[in-house]
């Protein structure tokens, strides 16, 4: 039987660092479907289709070939994990992530991903459309500010410029758009466990996962 955990939250709560950990521990494919979202709006960027061109980035979407390797996402063959985690991405990805269509096509691969491997998804609709079934569904929470202060963190580390303000406002708008969404909304689901993670480490948050998950397993 398939296992399937869900991990959903609105941006920089958490979920990636924590979904690694969580895969590592139950042999389970990390699938980060932000990633899928990301690289929709930097191909269509690449191709300079704006988020109104709905017809040409489903036509694009058909040609890109999606699979993780090392919790990466590699795209035809090709590792593009930095390029899409870069800001001017991150500002743009609401706008092609709300697009239905879209939607529908990545919905579809990321339920055949969940039908070949065993999964853990991170995500904004993994618990309420993708993996609805999944008896594992997590929900993450930290306040905007401790989530603008961790991005701003991992991004300085990664020598990208960037202001703790500026993360602070796009996280804002991102919360923004993806809760109000007309199609998949961020919303936790009505089965999920919401793990409020401000001030928590990242240990703290995983053992509460784990422990979760290994109870409902055995
Ligand atoms: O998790 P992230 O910040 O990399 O997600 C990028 C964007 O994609 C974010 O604005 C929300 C959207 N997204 C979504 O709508 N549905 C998902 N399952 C995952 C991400």
């Amino acid at each position: 039987m398939r296992i399937s955990v869900a991990i959903d939250g609105p941006a920089g709560a958490g979920k990636s660092t924590i979904a690694k950990i969580v895969a590592k521990k139950f042999n389970l494919m990390y699938i980060n479907t932000g990633a899928m979202y990301r690289a929709v709006a930097l191909k269509s960027n690449e191709n300079g289709l704006s988020p109104a061109n709905v017809g040409e980035i489903c036509s694009l979407l058909k040609t890109m070939k999606m699979k993780f390797e090392n919790d990466d996402l590699i795209l035809n063959e090709k590792n593009i994990q930095d390029k899409i985690t870069m800001p001017s991405i991150s500002s743009q990805v609401s706008a092609y992530a709300s697009i239905p269509e879209v939607r529908k096509i990545l919905v579809k691969i990321q339920r055949d991903m969940s039908h070949e491997f065993n999964v853990i998804m991170d995500g904004r609709d993994i618990g309420t459309v993708v993996l609805k079934d999944s008896p594992f569904k997590f929900f993450l929470t930290a306040t905007p500010e401790e989530r603008a202060v961790r991005r701003f963190k991992e991004l300085s580390e990664r020598n990208i410029e960037c202001s703790y303000e500026g993360i602070l406002q796009d996280i804002k708008n991102r919360d923004y758009a993806d809760t109000h969404r007309e199609t998949d909304p961020l919303k936790k689901a009505d089965d999920a466990i919401e793990v409020d993670t401000t001030g928590l480490n990242i240990n703290q948050v995983c053992e509460k996962i784990n422990s979760y998950i290994l109870k409902r397993i055995y």
